[in-house]
């Protein structure tokens, strides 16, 4: 594309088009993708760039594949839309609801359909509420979450996430949905360690500050991802199982960037022997050629759920939920996982990341390296000895991401983490290559402090 074309497109895109976390000064180039295949993104300046956060980490397995361009043009072909409210279904929506039953964990049964992650959020508070209504507690409505947690962006998906970056100008939060504090601290700490987001006693704090008897549920990440990437220390999800159940709470696991594959299991918790109650998925079960999200209900959730008298129903609903063209495409995308043994090569690959970027430790100014699966981070630090930030206005973490777009890479900082989570197809060459860029990169911009 030439630049006069491009320069046309960012005039009229800056003209109409209010994109997601906006404002315009942040917009005044933004990257155009022309085509992608695999891992590698092909823009309209002409260069090529290696996608290492899989697009917002849900392009799974790489981009460009004909095989889910079939899927979906097959479905679209059959039959684009029946609706899926109560009387109607379809033969794709009910193979993946048992497909992804078969996939997770033992004590899940049943799937609700979504759109996104913050629907799927939004769907298991709902249901999590529901539940307890038909328990005959109605009053166990408050859902619990943790600072630096992503859960999404509609209001209660909002008010769960643990960021307050994301809550100016659009408060009142929804006043039973709150991250737990540390006693005393600002729910936003900066995405660092400490800050209280991996705190079990935050969460039993918060429990018995509100009464066990008005909690519905706690809802966490397995791997904190848009936070920074925070894999919890490896007891943590064991205890938070205990404490829900020693509260009569219910577990939700934010599996919207974890599920399927990313962590190199199929779902995260596996890693900890833990089971939840509900799980929220979206991202990877498409792999982001199409829309979807869905959620997961423990037999017991499900069969309290759908065992009610007739007169009670659970009236939740979206248009698009178990759209037969999405599910036929997320049949035919967890088919590819298992034909490339995708969560093997995530959980191969992964290794390989976290140990080279460990070398970057050597480095000064870099500390707190970390990952799980096919998820990494680190942090850029004056000083890793005191886990001391770079002041603000050395924006380290915007400088990086410019060193690495102009070496080939794309992926995202959180202040100053820096994250990778590329394509479950990549490599062992292609991590290779993001190593290579990254300790350039690193070096550069750490030589300029
Ligand atoms: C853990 C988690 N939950 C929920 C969401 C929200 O998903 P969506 O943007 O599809 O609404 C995200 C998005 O990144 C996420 O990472």
């Amino acid at each position: 594309m030439d630049d006069a074309r491009y320069q046309e497109l960012v005039q009229k895109d800056l003209a109409h088009w209010v994109h997601p976390q906006y404002h315009k000064a942040d917009h005044q180039a933004p990257l155009m993708v022309d085509h992608a295949e695999g891992v590698y993104l092909y823009a309209t300046d002409g260069n090529r760039y290696l996608d290492g956060l899989s697009g917002l980490w849900n392009a799974a397995v790489g981009h460009g594949r004909p095989e889910l361009a079939q899927a979906a043009s097959d479905a679209i072909q059959r039959n684009t839309f029946t609706n899926s409210y109560v009387s109607f279904t379809n033969e794709a929506a009910i193979e993946l609801a048992a497909k992804v039953i078969d996939l997770s964990y033992d004590n899940m049964q049943g799937v609700y359909f979504t759109n996104s992650g913050s629907e799927s959020n939004e769907t298991n508070f709902k249901a999590a509420r529901f539940y307890w209504t038909c328990k005959g507690k109605p009053e166990k409505n408050k859902i619990i979450s943790r600072v630096e947690g992503y859960h999404g962006n509609t209001l209660a998906a909002m008010s769960a996430t643990g960021m307050s970056v994301f809550y100016p100008g659009f408060r009142p939060t929804v006043a039973e949905i709150f991250p737990a504090t540390t006693p005393g601290a600002t729910p936003t700490g900066g995405g660092r360690i400490d800050s209280g987001n991996i705190n079990i006693d935050n969460i039993v704090a918060a429990i018995e500050q509100e009464g066990a008897d008005t909690v519905a549920a706690v809802i966490a990440e397995p791997v904190q991802g848009a936070g920074g990437v925070y894999p919890p220390p490896p007891d943590y999800f064991a205890q938070l199982r205990d404490v829900c159940d020693r509260y009569e709470v219910l577990l939700i696991a934010d599996e919207v960037i974890t599920g399927f594959g990313r962590t190199g299991k199929w779902f995260a918790l596996e890693h900890f022997d833990v089971q939840p109650d509900m799980v929220s998925l979206a991202k990877a079960i498409t792999s982001a050629y199409i829309p979807m999200g869905a959620t997961l209900w423990s037999k017991e959730i499900h069969e309290t759920i759908t065992g009610t008298d007739p007169s009670v129903k659970f009236m939740h609903a979206y248009t698009n939920s178990g759209h037969p063209v999405a599910a036929a495409v997320a049949l035919r995308n967890l088919q590819i996982f298992e034909d490339e043994n995708l969560v093997e090569n995530a959980a191969a690959r992964g290794d390989q990341l976290l140990s080279g970027l460990q070398r970057l430790d050597e480095n000064p100014h870099v500390g707190n390296v970390r990952g799980l699966g096919f998820m990494c981070g680190f942090d850029f630090l004056q000083d890793p000895e005191t886990d001391t930030a770079f002041p603000v206005e050395a924006k380290m973490g915007a400088k990086f991401l410019g060193a690495i777009k102009r070496r080939g890479l794309i992926s995202r900082v959180r202040n100053d983490a820096f994250v990778l989570a590329p394509p479950l197809i990549s490599t062992a060459e292609q991590v290779d290559d993001i190593l290579t860029i990254v300790e350039d990169s690193v070096r550069e911009i750490t030589a300029e402090v």
